[in-house]
């Protein structure tokens, strides 16, 4: 297959374009580098030995997306990847969240349609289940949000939807991603926060490193095992995984299938925490901090459907997360700058 990947030059993006590439597919990624950086592509064409094409530009403008598909096309699908992802920066400017996270969804679609491409697979999140308690998560439990960042997942994937039920030829995946963390097991590729990171694994690594102090837990007073919130992290290499079976289901098949990416198991921050000091031999000093506002107690996948309708499955362990986390953070303790002052 060919296909276009939107925000490839990301975490998730070029982990899932390195995974295409050794399956044997071919890869063109649309990337605006507004949160990513053109070095994540040139390490995934040295890893590979395969070319990861990089085009400079920005899904929301049409004119970038015809280029995409003139010059580079025909595609036989799309990975939509490309987005703001921040949480509490979507609540302070809610309106450049719609008008990018939504807009790149109608003008990358009206272009497919154009160019008779109708497989797509979009990025989307376990955010829209929002305050669920009901766990684990199936794709059936009704949805909703708590955030700006989180509706404009859930928007999208009520257009994508109602896009695969107008016209019989679209066929669109839908993947709810749990917690992505981890690194290709290289260690030349890996997540690179801007800034103080807002997830768990970005800030324990530079805790671990010592860029940062100490670790802020975010309350130990949930109902959980130990008190802390409960998640279900996800090593980007299986996430990047279930790309390549979303891809291979969707070209199969036609209509829309809301699937979720997660492992089926949760672990608190303090078993998250304690499994990166053993995998790792580093202490990870922390201080207990009121609980961050939004936050739910426990959230984990029922993974059932990926493994049915996609065959696939998770198969790297908390450990493996760590591990490959922490080997990516100490060969680039500056991300992909190699720039202190980044
Ligand atoms: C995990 C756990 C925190 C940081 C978010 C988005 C979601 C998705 C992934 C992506 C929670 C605790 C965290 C810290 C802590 N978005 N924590 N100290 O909130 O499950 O999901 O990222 O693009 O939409 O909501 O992930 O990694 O922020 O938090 O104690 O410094 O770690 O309270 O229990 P979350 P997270």
């Amino acid at each position: 297959m060919r296909v276009l990947l939107t925000g490839g030059a990301g975490f998730i993006g070029s982990h899932t374009a390195l995974c295409l590439l050794e399956a044997g597919h071919e890869i063109v990624a649309l990337d605006n580098l507004n949160n990513s950086s053109p070095e994540a592509l040139k390490r995934v064409s040295e890893l590979t030995g395969k070319q990861a094409t990089l085009v400079v530009g920005d899904c929301t403008v049409e004119a970038d997306v015809e280029k995409v598909f003139t010059e580079y096309g025909p595609f036989d699908a799309v990975v939509h990847f490309a987005g703001h992802k921040a949480v509490g920066e979507s609540v302070s400017i809610p309106l450049e969240y719609y008008r990018n996270n939504l807009n790149s969804t109608l003008v990358l679609c009206n272009v497919m349609k154009k160019h008779g491409c109708l497989n797509l697979v979009f990025s989307s999140s376990a955010t829209v289940y929002g305050t669920n308690t009901q766990v684990p998560l199936h794709e059936d439990l009704p949805t909703g949000c708590t955030n700006p960042y989180g509706w404009t997942k859930w928007m999208n994937e009520q257009i994508l939807t109602d896009w695969s039920h107008a016209e019989k030829d679209v066929s669109v995946v839908l993947l709810r991603y749990f917690n992505p963390i981890g690194a290709h097991q290289s260690g030349r590729i890996g997540e690179d926060p801007s800034g103080i990171p807002n997830n768990l694994m970005p800030y324990v690594c530079q805790v671990a490193s010592g860029k940062l102090q100490k670790l802020h837990v975010f309350g130990n007073d949930y109902d959980t095992v130990d008190g802390t919130g409960v998640r279900d992290y996800i090593h980007v290499c299986d996430l990047a995984n279930g790309h390549l079976k979303a891809l291979e289901y969707a070209v199969e098949h036609k209509g829309v299938e809301v699937v979720n990416l997660g492992t089926g198991e949760g672990y608190s921050v303090m078993q998250l925490v304690h499994a990166f000091e053993e995998a790792n031999g580093i202490e990870i000093p922390y201080v207990v901090d009121p609980r961050r506002p939004g936050d739910i107690a426990i959230c984990y996948a029922d993974p059932k459907k990926a493994n049915e309708k996609l065959k696939w499955q998770a198969t790297r362990t908390l450990t493996d997360m760590c591990r490959d986390a922490w080997n990516w953070q100490k060969q680039n303790p500056f991300g992909y700058h190699g720039d202190e002052n980044k």
